[in-house]
């Protein structure tokens, strides 16, 4: 039994870093553990144009602990009303690593995101045609889709005709969460890869309903049923360059999430590396860790891997019931449990 793992330092394609006095608290938590990461633009108001991209990629190295390495890579959110060569020239100065879809009505701050994607239609092609990837929200937002099938809705109405008439856009179909949705990024073209959160690999819908309403493993999407989950746990760890690491830690104040109507939204990220590791030590694929962590997100994103590493042992960790980052008390995912393995740095 190996008491330690070390990879390449792995990055997150996919986190919500926020603004203000959440930022300042919860950057410290990606930044110990991700060289870069895919920052989500869902802010109020949302970053839509360059030069706010520019200033909240300012707003987040300021408030990077000193000492600490990390690259926020900038995504455009994209509305109706998305202009395609603003979006081009923030890709080719280097501003906005992609774009982000999020069907209007989807999630957290997406009233501003796409009615119907043929209004974003242009800036699609433009995106294709320089080479910007597209980060996609993969849900339907219809009243008569059940929230459980919307990401499968999805797929047949929304992202399989897109593919078929855009096949050189490079999409990133996000926090990936079902069977269906595994299976269609499989038999996709190389354009087509996924993230996957460490949640939606280690828990299904019993974990919010069983025993009571649990609000703090509630995000969207939603997990779903356990097949769900084992899908996601088999492509994961198969080595498949298509699928790579993304929290999409989504911090919100405990009692914004303890509420009648509590936020979707889990925070992951001071133990990422301990959850998703326990994942594949599980399933019994310790050596394909490093491609989904380290090496399969950049290949995608045709950047670098990074050159230094990290290393987690093999040891207890016990994970708070509540992390207070300063301007708001945070509930983190596995609260309260002990998990096998620690990062050490
Ligand atoms: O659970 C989620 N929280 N899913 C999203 O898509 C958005 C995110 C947030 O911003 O809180
Ligand atoms: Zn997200």
């Amino acid at each position: 039994m190996t008491d330690s793992h070390t990879i390449r330092r792995p990055d997150d394609w996919h986190v919500h870093l926020r603004d203000g006095a959440m930022l300042q608290g919860v950057v410290g938590h990606t930044a110990r553990q991700f060289a870069r990461a895919i920052v989500m633009p869902n802010l109020t108001p949302p970053v839509t144009d360059v030069a706010s991209a520019i200033a909240y990629r300012e707003r987040i190295l300021a408030a990077v602990p000193e000492g600490m390495d990390f690259t926020p890579l900038m995504t455009a959110y994209l509305t109706d009303n998305s202009d395609p060569a603003e979006l081009v020239r923030g890709h080719a100065e280097g501003v906005f690593t992609a774009a982000k879809l999020y069907p209007a009505g989807a999630t957290t701050n997406s009233d501003s995101g796409v009615t119907d994607v043929a209004n974003i239609r242009a800036a699609l092609e433009a995106m294709a045609e320089a080479g910007m990837p597209l980060c996609v929200h993969g849900e339907v937002t219809s009243a008569d889709v059940d929230i459980f099938d919307r990401e499968a809705v999805f797929i047949d109405r929304i992202l399989a005709p897109l593919i078929r008439e855009l096949p050189e856009l490079k999409v990133i179909f996000e926090h990936l969460t079902s069977e269906e949705g595994v299976q269609f990024v499989e038999s996709a073209g190389p354009n087509v890869a996924a993230t996957i959160t460490p949640q939606h690999l280690h828990i299904n819908r019993n974990a919010m309903l069983v025993g009571g309403m649990r609000p703090h493993a509630y995000c969207l999407p939603v997990a779903k049923r356990e097949k769900h989950r084992l899908a996601l746990r088999k492509t994961a760890t198969s080595g498949s360059a298509k699928f790579f690491l993304g929290t999409d830690s989504a911090p919100h104040a405990r009692e914004a999430k303890e509420s009648a109507c509590g936020c979707a939204g889990i925070f992951n990220a001071p133990f990422a590396l301990e959850s998703y590791l326990a994942v594949f030590e599980e399933e019994d694929a310790l050596d394909k860790f490093e491609g989904f962590a380290s090496r399969h997100g950049p290949a995608f994103y045709g950047l670098p891997v990074n050159e230094e590493t990290v290393t987690l042992e093999r040891a207890e960790c016990t994970v708070p019931d509540s992390i207070d980052v300063g301007a708001a008390e945070l509930i983190p995912f596995h609260a309260g449990e002990t998990l096998r393995w620690r990062f050490a740095g």
